[in-house]
């Protein structure tokens, strides 16, 4: 009798097991489809706001690419956000390829400087004349910018989003 039931126990182990290990598989395949490369919002998940979201990846939090006009050719075909030109970090100060200007330093609080750039003669920029920038292309003096800088079209609640994200790039000088 106790060897019978012991055997029984051995089988439910065995089952349980089992079914452990199919739910491991399936839970490891579907993470893999969730933040495979490629994707459009690949990897969404490890980001904590829709600003952030799409100043690394273009793509808003619905999975909406931002349509953009201007910008360089290349832009069109590899894709690409304001983390690649701008950086990760929104110093940024390197040229990018076919580019007629260079991408500016875009943290907030230096936007916000009286004299923000050597040599420019606009006022500093404000909450909306940033908003401005990123979907019409203009400086706070309204004059458009350098073409290299896409003129982004997203919705007011996504530039909303972003200028809420720039205000938390503050790196030092
Ligand atoms: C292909 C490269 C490129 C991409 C992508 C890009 N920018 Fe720019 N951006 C530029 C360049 C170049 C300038 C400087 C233009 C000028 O001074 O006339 C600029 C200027 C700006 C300015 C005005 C700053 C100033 O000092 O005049 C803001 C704000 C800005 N970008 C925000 C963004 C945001 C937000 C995104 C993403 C949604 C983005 N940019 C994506 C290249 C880029």
């Amino acid at each position: 009798m106790s060897s019978r039931v012991s055997w029984l126990v051995v089988v439910a182990a065995a089952v349980v097991a089992g079914v452990v290990l199919v739910v491991c598989v399936a839970l490891f395949f579907g993470a893999y489809v969730v933040t495979r490369p490629g994707s459009d919002v690949a990897g969404s998940e490890t980001y904590v706001s829709n600003g952030q979201l799409i100043y690394f990846t273009g793509s808003n939090e619905r999975g909406e690419r931002i349509p953009f006009e201007g910008g360089p050719n290349w832009l069109y075909m590899r894709g690409g956000s304001c983390a690649t030109c701008h950086g990760a970090d929104g110093r940024g100060g390197a040229p990018v390829m076919m580019g007629t200007d260079v991408p500016s330093d875009i943290r907030y609080h230096h936007l916000i400087e009286e004299e923000h750039e050597e040599g420019e003669e606009h006022p500093p920029f404000t909450d909306e004349t940033i908003k401005r920038a990123i979907t019409l292309g203009l400086n706070p003096a309204g004059e458009p910018l350098d073409l290299t800088m896409p003129r982004w079209h997203m919705s007011n609640q996504d530039v909303e989003d972003v200028l809420e994200f720039l205000k938390t790039l503050n790196g030092e000088h």
